[in-house]
């Protein structure tokens, strides 16, 4: 019987060290189980002399004991190596390379109208806005453009209804402004505005403007002049040198053109100022006194000066774009280069 106990114990340490997790079970139940191996011979043990039995008792302890530290023993072993596989292949390669996630950019539009703001914050100016689909009244009838009045005709746009239309000008939202407000005013009113223009190098149905407007006791051209050349140079550069031509816009008296000295050529004529010398820049002028009453305001005590400028041409005198249509593609290639 001492020889079937230590071969029951050789060959269990045998079978454990080749089994894996699942056959230890197996091997539990084969050696220690009810029906096991020990079990079996333990049940022998009636045959055995009184003095034998003792020895053999405490022989077959130490036998189970020892089994039951060998199953122990090659189960934290074969955890320990699972742990270790199971690390090894979840393992982030923190040396691959990751998804580039293409960054947008801001349109080259964009940044020179932030300047614009920043330039027009800067001098006490706050920001309005007004609405893109506009009532014909604040569109033209306010801005002293009747029904049939002949400056309408450049500024053909669509019609929602006889009364409802795309706006063709911000000038609208110098009514709406004044409406609400009383002097002093100072705003700029960036937006888009609409016009039924066919799509060229320097025309697109949709564009953008950015509007002034300035209403206050003795408000002079003086004021306007040197906002705007304050607008030139901080935009352009110091040396930047603009004129006024007049002009004529209805809701303005007397009213004018700025240009800006071809930054090219430096006034001598080019390609770009097509041989002028000069850059047609922004619309201009006094607030036609008209404009102000109909707002409410008395042209007797206020005056004021407004302005129009488009935000496409102060993009490509700044960059040096000659095709407007490249503002609307979104071609990177374009956007990229700035
Ligand atoms: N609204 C004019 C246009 O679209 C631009 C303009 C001219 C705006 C003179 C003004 C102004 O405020 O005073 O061409």
């Amino acid at each position: 019987m001492r020889e079937a106990l230590n071969s029951i114990k050789e060959n269990a340490r045998n079978e454990l060290a080749a089994g894996d997790l699942k056959a230890l079970e197996a091997l539990k139940v084969k050696y220690l189980g009810k029906k096991g191996e020990l079990t079996s011979i333990l049940k022998q043990m009636g045959k055995l002399s009184a003095e034998e039995r003792p020895v053999i008792g405490q022989l077959a302890n130490e036998v189970r004991e020892d089994i039951e530290q060998f199953i122990k023993d090659r189960q934290s072993q074969l955890k320990s190596v699972q742990l270790e596989e199971q690390l090894k292949s979840e393992t982030l390669d923190v040396t691959v390379p990751g998804k580039v996630k293409p960054l947008g950019k801001k349109h080259p539009m964009y940044t020179v109208l932030d300047e614009v703001k920043e330039i027009f914050l800067g001098m006490g100016f706050d920001v309005a806005e007004g609405p893109e689909v506009e009532t014909d009244y604040y569109c033209f009838e306010a801005l002293n453009m009747p029904k049939n009045h002949p400056a309408r005709d450049t500024q053909d746009t669509f019609y929602i209804d006889e009364n409802v239309l795309l706006r063709t000008q911000t000038s609208s939202v110098q009514i709406r402004h004044m409406e609400k407000h009383s002097p002093p005013i100072r705003i700029i009113s960036p937006g888009r505005i609409y016009r039924s223009d066919e799509v060229d190098a320097t025309h697109s149905p949709l564009f953008h403007q950015i509007e002034g407007l300035v209403v206050d006791k003795g408000i002079t051209m003086g004021d306007l002049k040197g906002t705007l050349e304050i607008l030139a140079k901080r935009l352009y550069e110091d040396a930047a040198r603009v004129r006024f031509r007049p002009h004529h816009f209805p809701y303005t008296e007397p009213s004018a053109e700025m240009d800006i000295q071809c930054f090219v050529c430096g006034g001598e004529g080019c390609g770009l100022c097509k041989g002028e010398g000069w850059i047609e820049l922004l619309g201009c002028g006094m607030v036609h006194p008209k404009v102000l009453s109909t707002c409410g305001i008395d042209p007797e005590v206020y005056s004021g000066f407004a302005f129009g400028v488009g935000l496409e041409r102060l993009t490509m005198g700044r960059y040096g774009i000659n095709d407007l249509r490249l503002f609307f593609e979104n071609d990177l290639r374009f956007l990229r280069q700035f």
